[in-house]
């Protein structure tokens, strides 16, 4: 005797299927065709699904250029740790290291400048999420995300880690300060 008994009619595929079934596979198949449709939707007219470029690399090497930006234009730093803020001269290439459990290091930004943001994480898997700006990236190991990034308000802005990953995440904050422009 087993568990899985093969069916008793052998053309089961064609019994009759209940009309509330029915019902709510459609629902199902048509809400996942809207939800599909919503994606490059909202990729041309909304705000937060970003398109970027994505670069394989390893965590030394994307270390290293991080390095690099904060031994170059760090103007201050802050925290328990000593966090480098680092002010880079507009148009750069700025690295930003997601990691257990900080983003590294902070930035000032000037609004209605841009920047190419490198963002990777050297261990595991994070989410950087922009706070109140409600931007959100997957961040990967390996894999070198660029966006461009133009601040268009002054204040300040909290990177928040919105994947779970262990005992410190809640803790995995990021800062990244908007000037107001020089006009
Ligand atoms: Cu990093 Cu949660």
């Amino acid at each position: 005797m087993t568990s899985l008994a093969p069916p008793t009619k052998q053309v089961w595929w064609r019994e009759h299927i209940e009309k509330g079934e029915l019902i709510w596979i459609t629902v199902v198949v048509v809400w996942g065709i809207i939800m599909t449709l919503m994606m490059p939707f909202w990729h041309v007219y909304g705000d937060q699904n970003l398109s970027g470029e994505t670069y394989k690399t390893t965590p030394a090497a994307f270390l290293e250029k991080t390095q690099a930006v904060v031994d170059q234009w760090t103007v201050r730093t802050e925290g328990q740790f000593n966090k480098p803020v680092v002010k880079p001269p507009v148009g750069a290439d700025i690295y930003l290291v997601g990691r257990l459990w900080d983003w590294w290091p902070s930035y000032e930004l000037e609004a209605g400048q841009s920047y190419r943001m490198h963002i990777m994480s050297t261990d595991w898997q994070h989410g950087f999420s922009l706070q109140p700006a409600n931007i959100n990236l997957q961040v990967l190991p390996g894999y070198d995300a660029v966006i461009t990034v133009t601040p268009n308000k002054a204040g300040e802005y909290a990177i928040v880690c919105n994947e779970y990953c262990g005992v410190g995440h809640h803790n995995m904050v990021g800062k990244i300060y908007v000037t107001e422009g020089r006009g």
